[in-house]
């Protein structure tokens, strides 16, 4: 597998408000690299403060979710078509907290996928086994099926792009991470299972598979390093600048 410049994707989740991102993203929008590309992810509020702060910058902006629809009488939703008129050129879907804390279903998760790819973002799918999944060995028929109904029938044109982070729950935000020998395994399973939805060019050309959970400076090194693994989404070591600088110079070592 042709390995690829690291995408390195930050989730600021309900962390950080407008004159918090704004900050941040301003230290953050000269920390392009040629050694990986850098997605930040703010909260809806601040979408528009971020987006004119990194107007001239490489580092790109992604929200962290989407409505399936279009237009219409949603109270609280946001379209795809919104975040990609703010400047978002990327959007987190189905992500663990989502479907744990709001009931999001794999059903509207394939929906978002589908409006996410109209709209001209790019979706970042999020799968991922709980610890009581892990321990009792169904990690991967959690990760098939949540990747087969997420993308099922969802066509991906040639210029079009998904992500998908393996993100264990039990990981997340829990100073722990999995072995890499088994993030490795992990993808090898969703990357099968994609042979099986798509033809083997999309899967190749169109598809990048990234870890998220724990990621931090000490460990990103040994996921990066993994020949199947595109990058990585980070939580809590993004939420402040001395923590992310760090991971950010980990990976130009
Ligand atoms: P974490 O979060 O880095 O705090 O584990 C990752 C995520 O939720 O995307």
């Amino acid at each position: 597998m042709e390995k690829q410049k690291p995408l390195i994707i930050a989730n600021w989740k309900m962390k950080l408000g407008v004159p918090e991102s704004r900050d941040l993203a301003n230290k953050l929008k000269g920390k392009s690299s040629p050694n990986y590309n850098l997605v930040v992810c703010p909260s809806f509020v601040s979408l528009t403060e971020v987006a004119k702060v990194l107007k001239t910058s490489k580092v790109k902006l992604g929200a962290q979710d989407c409505f399936w629809e279009k237009q219409g009488s949603y109270t609280g939703e946001v379209s795809a078509t919104y975040l990609k008129e703010v400047g978002c050129d990327y959007v987190i879907i189905g992500h663990s907290e989502r479907r744990q804390y709001i009931g999001e279903t794999d059903t509207m998760v394939n929906k978002k996928i589908d409006m996410a790819l109209q709209s001209g973002l790019i979706p970042i799918l999020c799968v991922g086994e709980t610890f009581d999944q892990k321990v009792s060995g169904s990690r991967d028929t959690v990760l098939i099926n949540q990747v087969t109904r997420a993308l099922e029938s969802i066509n991906i044109a040639i210029d079009e792009k998904i992500i998908i982070a393996y993100e264990p729950v039990w990981a997340i935000g829990s100073g722990q991470s999995p072995d890499p020998v088994d993030i490795w395994n992990a993808h090898q399973v969703i990357r099968q299972s994609l042979f099986d939805i798509f033809p083997a060019t999309i899967v190749k050309n169109s598809i990048s598979i990234i870890y998220g959970g724990s990621v931090s400076a000490n460990n990103i090194a040994s996921f990066l390093n993994l020949d199947n693994t595109q990058g990585v989404l980070v939580g809590t070591a993004s939420f402040e600048y001395g923590t992310f600088e760090q991971l950010l110079r980990a990976v130009n070592k």
